[in-house]
């Protein structure tokens, strides 16, 4: 998992609330890589799906239908786990997950936790692959999605897919009391059976379960 997880350190390395929870630049890159390696190995792989490529460039994780929310055990074990990677910035971390939770979608759903390629392979399709393996599926079981973007940049990725934008979080929302970077969520209706799926992208690489 080392390389997955140094992956999306890398590729979150730029992200809003990468900076808002590590705000140290000296120490984000490890500990980043030591969040990602924790919720690839205790979170999606024992509850959900994680897909990466043969060269490990990207990786998405997902959690299927109501799985998401922990027991009391994993999350006394989570919070524990969480305080020791995010020292004095654990609180941040818990009013903005708080902040998620409250408007995430009570509706049956694929959840889409995190999706990122290394940033030297970006825009070569692999972001694409991943999504669209899973989306495929999700169309065909007539399975909503959802997820979280922390980047205005993502947007337009993700709409392409076939996700809207429904709401905001972050500093200033709801009723002015969101703390936290701008986040988008965005909801995604599966296709209906008779509308093609997305075309595939160009130097795509074939996504496989990790
Ligand atoms: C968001 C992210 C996962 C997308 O992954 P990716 O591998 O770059 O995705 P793709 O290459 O499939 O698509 C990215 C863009 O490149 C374009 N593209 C795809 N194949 C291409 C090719 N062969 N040549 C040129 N452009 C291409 C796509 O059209 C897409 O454009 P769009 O953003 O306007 O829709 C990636 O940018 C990333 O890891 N970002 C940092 C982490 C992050 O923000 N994660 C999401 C948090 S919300």
């Amino acid at each position: 998992m080392n390389a997955l997880g140094a992956c999306l350190a890398r590729a979150f390395d730029d992200d809003p609330v990468s900076d808002y929870l590590f705000p140290n630049e000296r120490t984000r890159r490890r500990r980043l890589e030591r969040y990602f390696e924790w919720q690839f190995t205790h979170v999606f792989l024992p509850k959900g799906e994680a897909w990466t490529t043969s060269d490990l460039a990207g990786v998405a994780l997902w959690m299927p239908p109501r799985r998401h929310v922990p027991t009391v055990a994993e999350a006394i074990g989570q919070l524990f786990t969480a305080a020791r990677i995010l020292g004095r910035h654990t609180g941040r971390a818990l009013r903005l997950l708080e902040q998620l939770e409250a408007v995430h979608p009570k509706i049956m759903h694929f959840y889409l936790g995190t999706i990122g390629t290394d940033p030297p392979r970006q825009g070569s399709g692999i972001g694409s692959a991943l999504l669209r393996v899973v989306l495929d599926r999700l169309d065909e079981e007539a399975m909503p999605a959802y997820l979280e973007s922390s980047k205005e940049e993502n947007l337009s990725f993700y709409h392409r897919h076939g996700f809207e934008v429904t709401g905001e979080v972050g500093e200033g929302k709801g009723n002015g009391r969101g703390v936290g970077p701008r986040i988008w969520l965005m909801w995604r209706e599966p296709r209906p059976p008779d509308r093609p799926s997305s075309a595939p992208a160009p130097g795509s690489h074939p996504a496989q379960p990790a």
